[in-house]
Order: C-alpha cells, then sequence, then structure tokens
C-alpha cells in the first residue's frame, strides 16, 4: 500500500478534478479527421521542400511526452536530425533503399531508448522506488526500454500527423553503427528512424492490404 504524502494526496484531487473523459468532449475528433489520421495517411518516400521549423518539434515533443509509458518511465530519446553535417553522419548506416528518402527528408528523427532510463525515475516516480527493479533485472530493463519508446515513437507518428506532418518509418539501417555515431558517450540505443516532413505524394507505394478483424482478433 502507498503512503502518499499531503501534497500527492492534493495533486491527485486537482488532477482528478480537472480531468475531462474524452468521450464527454463536444470537440471528439469527427469520422473524417479519425480516417486522415489512420485510413488515409501514408509512409512517405519523398518530400516536398518545405521546411519544418524548431518550435513545432518543440509543439510536437509537448504531446508526445504526454504519451502513457509503464511506470511512466519514459525512456524514449529522441534526435531531430537537420542539418545537412548531421545527415552525411548517418548515411553510411542506412541501407541503400533508404538514402535518397532520408536524405531528402526535412528532419530525420532518430527514436531510441535509454538503458539508464530508470536513472530519472524519483522525478517520474516520486511516489515508489521502482528503480532497483529495472538496476536489478538486465532482461526488465530492456524489454521496458524497447517496449515503451516503440510506443513513444508510435505516438510521435500519430501526433505528427495530427500537426499536418508526414511520416516515414525506417528500420532499414545499422543500428551498431548509429549507436556508435550518435550515442557513444552514453547507454542509449537506435530503436526506429522516422523521417518527418510534407510528403511528395509522386513518390507513394501502392496501399499494401492488411490484415481482417477475424483474422487477428477475437473478442473473447
Ligand atoms: C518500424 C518501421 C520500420 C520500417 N522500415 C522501413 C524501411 O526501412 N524502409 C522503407 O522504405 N519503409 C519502411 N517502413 C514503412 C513500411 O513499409 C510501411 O509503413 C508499410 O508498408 C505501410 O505503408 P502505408 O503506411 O503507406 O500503408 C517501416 C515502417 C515501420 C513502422
Amino acid at each position: 500500500m502507498i503512503e502518499f504524502t499531503e501534497e500527492q494526496k492534493k495533486a491527485i484531487s486537482d488532477a482528478q478534478e480537472k480531468f475531462s473523459s474524452i468521450k464527454d468532449n463536444p470537440d471528439l475528433l469527427s469520422e473524417s479527421q479519425l480516417d486522415l489520421l489512420f485510413g488515409q495517411a501514408r509512409s512517405m518516400n519523398g518530400w516536398k521542400d518545405k521546411d519544418i521549423s524548431d518550435e513545432m518539434l518543440h509543439s510536437l515533443y509537448e504531446l508526445v511526452k504526454m504519451g502513457p509509458t509503464s511506470t511512466n518511465s519514459c525512456p524514449a530519446r529522441f534526435v531531430f536530425i537537420k542539418s545537412s553535417e548531421m545527415k552525411e553522419k548517418i548515411k553510411d548506416a542506412l541501407l541503400p533503399n533508404n538514402v535518397e528518402k532520408c536524405m531528402t527528408a526535412p528532419v530525420i528523427t532518430i527514436i531510441g531508448y535509454d538503458l539508464d532510463f530508470s536513472d530519472h525515475m524519483g522525478k517520474l516516480f516520486p511516489h515508489m522506488d521502482v528503480a532497483p527493479m529495472y538496476k536489478g533485472n538486465v532482461d526488465m530493463n530492456l524489454s521496458t526500454a524497447f517496449r515503451n519508446s516503440s510506443l513513444q515513437g508510435a505516438y510521435l507518428m500519430i501526433i505528427a500527423r495530427a500537426m499536418g506532418l508526414d511520416c516515414g518509418p525506417m528500420s532499414g539501417f545499422n543500428n551498431e553503427l548509429v549507436d556508435e555515431l550518435f550515442f557513444s558517450d552514453s547507454n542509449i540505443k537506435s530503436n526506429f528512424l522516422c523521417c518527418l516532413g510534407y510528403g511528395d505524394p509522386s513518390k507513394i507505394f501502392f496501399r499494401l492490404p492488411r490484415l481482417e478483424f477475424d483474422e487477428v482478433c477475437k473478442i473473447i
């Protein structure tokens, strides 16, 4: 049983008062907005010549950081590559078919996970000392970092789309080389890349089929 301080109890009651359930919100996304975000949006292979401002990347992160992660661990780390110099640096790590689409993207995001994420648990989960649970279990530490950084990468893509950006996610690259080039002074490892920008429709590939409800879902 967790013993909350008076300050934490107050923070809980404030949060409960402030919370507005999505279903009660009159601004619920319309079906056509949902369809734009999830149905019509595509993975991009080419880009219009239009930059993304640093302010927009800050606004993007302000929403990404609010997405749920286990024990609020927030293990993802994001490197937004905008400069030609840093694009040249990552070039050698890319599979050949990913080079052109990355080099022409306004932003290449490296979504990484910090294996030392539990160093921040005092701030992120102050009511319980969970850091030793991660520090003492290598497998759990890795699975938590990988699982939650993948989720945070997905939040990034969906929020970017909601902000009017297009995404080009990529795992076709040499993770070890990216880690060596960008994260050598830390315990951060790369998970996947996501190019961001305004997509060039002329580079879109045909839509691949998806699995139907009965093939992958069960209601029990
Ligand atoms: C984690 C991840 C890795 C991917 N890796 C690559 C990649 O290396 N190169 C590439 O061209 N597309 C890559 N894709 C794009 C997928 O092929 C694409 O999202 C999928 O075919 C669906 O396309 P659609 O969103 O246009 O329907 C990747 C997507 C994800 C989510």
